[in-house]
């Protein structure tokens, strides 16, 4: 299974992906009934604002970390019955019976390193003509931060996948979507020196590389990326997607 993630830290922050959620949502028409799967759903806030969209319908929250569900879990008492909430990787098939009539993700795909292999698996569960909206970090994204990662690490294996605009419409014609509109769109993130900068990057965005660090080392690591930066800004660029499953 994938890393896990702290939840109560993550809710803390004053998170970009708040935005991204609804920009991602607002490209959804939907007339209340649907069933909506949320893939990597994290601690439930699209989910929740789906579950207002749809006072007829149905989620299916999908995350790989338990503590990201526990948390979606507190967030929707009392509405947990319109919520199948699943614990899956998504680099697997998904374990959704039935089919879904739209697919949403918000800042998760560049964790996915096969995104063909992704794109296939969404295409099983969504019903032809069912829409696919999702957005998460593409090419260029983080180059600041990357940079001084690598100068702090040297040459890694690689945590995240950044892919670009003409190949993910490339896969997703492959996968069976039509009505294709990917972008590239830079959306930088301004945040506090010190404190708040630190726990962003050790919450939201090096995950990958401190699991592979010692505990001992953690603290230094974070620190020596936030002072590399030349501004307290994480340089995010979003790969925004919009697709319909082709009729079959
Ligand atoms: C940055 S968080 C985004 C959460 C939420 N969508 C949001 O916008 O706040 C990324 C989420 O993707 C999940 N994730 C990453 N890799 C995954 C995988 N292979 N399978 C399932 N979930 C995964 C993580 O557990 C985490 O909750």
């Amino acid at each position: 299974m994938p890393r896990e993630w702290d939840a109560t830290a993550y809710d803390a922050l004053p998170l970009p992906h708040q935005q991204w959620g609804k920009r991602t949502l607002g490209q959804l028409t939907l007339n209340g009934t649907e069933r909506v799967l949320d893939m990597g759903c994290g601690t439930g806030r699209d989910t929740a604002a789906l579950l207002d969209l749809l006072p007829r319908g149905q989620v299916v929250a999908v995350d790989g970390s338990l503590r990201m569900l526990d948390q979606l879990r507190k967030r929707l008492a009392g509405r947990l019955d319109r919520v199948e909430v699943v614990y899956a990787d998504i680099t697997e098939p998904l374990p959704v019976q039935g089919h879904v009539d739209a697919v949403t993700s918000v800042a998760t795909f560049h964790w996915i390193p096969d995104h063909a292999k992704l794109f296939a698996g969404i295409a099983a569960v969504l019903r032809p003509g069912g829409r696919f909206v999702a957005e998460c970090g593409g090419l260029g994204n983080i180059a600041a931060v990357s940079a001084a990662v690598d100068s702090f690490l040297g040459e890694q294996p690689a945590v995240w996948n950044f892919a670009g605009a003409e190949e993910t419409e490339r896969r997703l014609r492959d996968a069976g979507f039509t009505g294709i509109d990917v972008a590239l769109v830079p959306d930088p993130a301004r945040l506090e020196p010190g404190e708040q900068l630190r726990n962003y990057l050790a919450t939201v965005v090096l995950g990958g590389q401190l699991e592979r660090l010692p505990a001992a080392e953690q603290e230094a690591f974070v620190t020596a990326v936030a002072a590399r930066l030349a501004e307290p800004v994480i340089d995010y660029v979003r790969l925004t997607i919009s697709a319909t499953r082709a009729a079959s």
